[in-house]
């Protein structure tokens, strides 16, 4: 069906990017010493599920500011979205009630 005032061409380029969005894709993370599979559906923090998992982790603000979540990992391409991290600890550490990750995140659980 088509619209007069819908231009399809720039409403596909806009549902495309707006999909494409690290905050609302779902990834995966593997808790490689005990080889477990998790998932983090869109919109759902990994502070959330790594709770649900028993994953022992110490929420404090959860807004990315106060670094108490702050948990190791072992490889991921993450997207960061933390502001209380240095660069260097973004290298071990990252903060699971904001960051996101694309693809497999791997930890030491
Ligand atoms: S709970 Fe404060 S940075 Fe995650």
């Amino acid at each position: 069906m088509k619209h007069d005032n819908v231009n399809e061409d720039n409403a596909c380029v806009l549902k495309t990017r707006t999909d494409q969005r690290p905050e609302i894709k779902g990834f995966e993370i593997w808790l490689v010493w005990s080889d477990r599979r998790l998932t983090v559906a869109p919109g759902q923090t990994v502070l959330a599920v790594l709770e649900a998992a028993g994953v022992p982790v110490e929420p404090g603000c959860l807004s990315g500011g106060c670094g108490g979540c702050a948990t190791p990992y072992v490889e991921g391409n993450l997207i960061h979205k933390d502001s209380c991290l240095s660069a260097s600890e973004r290298n071990r550490l990252f903060c699971p009630c904001v960051s996101r990750a694309e693809g497999t995140l791997v930890l030491p659980f």
